[in-house]
């Protein structure tokens, strides 16, 4: 089968996401499995690393045996073989250097949110669609073992009539005085492109609307429980992002979804998000990789009493899902769909309305919140 390179501007793969999930588990690991069949050849990725800070990128190539790098985004983009542009960088970043991309004609693929606002978001949809680029948004999420089996159920029609949603995201996020904070500083702060609302509400869009229906109002509270940190170098700093939020989403069909975002729980379940959800026939718990069920047959009759003890073990009347198929990694299989998209054309709706889609929730969320009502969600075109 022919070889099909196809060159890959790599910026920001210093970061967490950048190096962990796109460069080393998608990226290296297509390439150590001898490429990514499709319909026209064997994709060959072949990506240039671009960054600030030119000692990190070298280590990185040479840890990987990688020959390009460079700290130049001209340079990179004036590659002739580099075909597509793909940007981990902090949110705030994200516009200028996609922007310029998208003038030299390149596709692009993006980590969520595509921008601090809708507005630059439906910008570059626009900018995209004029230059006839291609475009993708990481919707990670979405490939997850335990949101596929709980996608399984429902296209199996195991819920009967969906009820309801309850979702519970969250850890505690150290606060860095003792010690050190597991997220980037940038998250809690406003003017970097940091909150949880504009983080996380991005991903609740596309999970409630591809799997449960269209999103079409949204209440939330967001809020600052701790206003200030300690950042990497151990210089104290002020909160000024959210770093919880509480939200009541409205979904086509009458289906209502809440899901609580947090930097600032601790964990009481299984999974660090867990989905309940709740239909006539049968319920279901779905987390990053199991998933358990309940069907209105082996549903139990509680009697609420509170004088007496629990005689039952509620946890233990779910029964797993079996996983029936491998799961791969989800950003790896989100990139072999993205290159198929690329290369063969091959259908793909994680694009940049998508992607604008998850930045206007988060914008309306954030406003709800401000403004203390229930906002609705329009429906956007290009
Ligand atoms: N899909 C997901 O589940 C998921 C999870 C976490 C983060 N993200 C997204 O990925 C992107 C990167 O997040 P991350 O957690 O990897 O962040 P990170 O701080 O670990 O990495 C940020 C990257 O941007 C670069 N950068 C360039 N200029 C910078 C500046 N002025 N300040 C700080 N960094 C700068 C850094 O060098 C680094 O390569 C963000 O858009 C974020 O929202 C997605």
């Amino acid at each position: 089968m022919e070889r099909i390179s196809v060159g890959i501007a790599m910026n920001g793969v210093t970061g967490r996401m950048g190096y962990n999930q796109h460069l080393v588990r998608s990226i290296l690991d297509i390439r150590e499995q001898g490429g990514l069949p499709s319909r026209s050849g064997v994709i060959w990725p072949e990506p240039v690393l671009v960054g600030r800070n030119e000692s990190k990128l070298r280590a990185i190539a040479d840890r990987h045996g990688l020959r390009r790098w460079t700290t130049s985004l001209d340079e990179a983009l004036a590659e002739p073989d580099v075909q597509v542009y793909f940007d981990a960088q902090t949110t705030n970043l994200h516009d200028k250097a996609i922007t310029q991309a998208i003038e030299a004609g390149k596709h692009v693929y993006a980590e969520k949110p595509l921008a601090e606002r809708l507005d630059t978001a439906l910008a570059l949809a626009l900018a995209a669609k004029s230059a006839g680029v291609r475009t993708g948004i990481v919707q990670d999420k979405l490939f997850l073992p335990g949101l596929r089996k709980l996608k399984r159920l429902i296209d199996g029609g195991f819920f009967g009539r969906l009820l309801s949603v309850r979702g519970e995201f969250g850890y505690w996020v150290f606060e860095g005085d003792w010690q050190p904070a597991q997220r980037p500083s940038w998250n809690y702060r406003v003017e970097d492109g940091g909150g949880v609302t504009l983080d996380m509400f991005c991903h609740w869009e596309y999970v409630l609307h591809n799997l449960f229906g269209r999103v079409r109002g949204v209440q939330a509270l967001a809020a600052t429980h701790i206003p200030e940190r300690v950042d990497e170098s151990g210089a104290p700093y002020r909160a000024t992002a959210d770093d919880a939020v509480y939200g009541i989403f409205e979904l086509d069909g009458g289906v209502v979804a809440q899901i609580n975002s947090s930097w600032t729980t601790r964990v009481f379940r299984d999974e660090l998000v867990e989905f309940q959800v709740d239909g006539t026939h049968g319920s279901a718990v779905a987390g990053l990789r199991r998933c358990r069920v309940q069907h209105r047959s082996v549903t139990p009759k509680p009697v609420w009493n509170p004088d007496i003890e629990s005689t039952e073990d509620f946890r233990a009347q779910w029964a797993e899902v079996p996983d029936n198929e491998p799961f791969d990694n989800g950003f790896k299989v989100q990139w072999e769909a993205f290159l198929r998209h690329v290369v063969d054309g091959d259908p793909w709706e994680h694009d940049f309305v998508a992607a604008a889609r998850g930045v206007q929730l988060a914008e309306l969320g954030l406003r709800s919140s401000t403004e203390g009502r229930r906002l609705v969600v329009p429906e956007l075109a290009l």
